[in-house]
């Protein structure tokens, strides 16, 4: 089994990168393969609205200059999917926002590329902000149908400068846990699609309120 993580920090080994490590060491010693990709060092657009991908249908955002097909396709293939971010003005960092509303718009108009994988959030924080932004991450998982572990607190990991949230001693174990709680999801969902039947995908309703 795999993971991939996204770094939407536009520091490449700040907070973001602590915190998502902490949480890849422990899926790695259970025996899942990770790797994280850096989103927030990079230059993406946001969504144009076009609506192209609910017209090509080919996995694929029609704004092609920058990595985002990539990364919907990295996604495609693993087992699981963490979102890491920096708290930017009480939200996830515009990168990460722009990577993630084409991506997963692009997943929901091809029939729910992640649907059932498993997926979590974290986020970095100097000070206010954290659970609103781990709220928005949640949020694009949770949307698509995913399944989301949990750890004994909300994931989020505090300090300002590059490293320091490896001071944050409840961030650190918020982290551990929740990389352990992500792998026993990850196996027990394997394992019972031997036993199991997962529900069937439903036709999506959907309504505007007005018609
Ligand atoms: C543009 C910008 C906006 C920020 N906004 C907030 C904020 O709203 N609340 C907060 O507590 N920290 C804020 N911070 C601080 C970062 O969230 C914090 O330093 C974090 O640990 C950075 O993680 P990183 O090293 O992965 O980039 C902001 C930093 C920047 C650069």
């Amino acid at each position: 089994m795999n993971v991939v993580a996204f770094n939407g920090s536009p520091h490449q080994e700040g907070n973001t990168y602590h915190a998502l490590k902490m949480v890849l060491e422990e899926l790695e010693k259970e025996g899942i393969k990770t790797e994280i990709i850096n989103v927030g060092n990079k230059k993406v657009n946001g969504c144009v609205a076009c609506l192209k991908c609910h017209k090509s249908r080919d996995q694929r955002c029609q704004q092609s200059k920058d990595q985002v097909n990539d990364w919907i396709q990295q996604m495609v293939k693993a087992d699981g999917i963490i979102l890491g971010s920096p708290v930017h003005f009480a939200s996830a960092s515009a990168t990460m926002t722009a990577f993630l509303d084409r991506a997963f718009y692009v997943a929901g108009a091809n029939g729910g590329l992640f649907r059932h994988k498993v997926g979590t959030a974290v986020v970095a924080v100097r000070r206010a902000g954290a659970t609103v932004t781990l709220d928005q991450l949640h949020r694009y998982l949770l949307y698509a149908e995913m399944f989301l572990p949990s750890s004994n607190y909300w994931n989020i990991t505090h300090g300002a400068m590059p490293g320091e949230v490896l001071q944050d001693a409840e961030g650190c174990q918020t982290m551990s846990v929740l990389g352990r709680n992500m792998a026993f999801l990850m196996k027990s969902i394997q394992q019972g699609k031997d036993t199991l039947t997962a529900p069937q995908q439903v036709r999506k309703v959907f309504t505007n309120f007005i018609h």
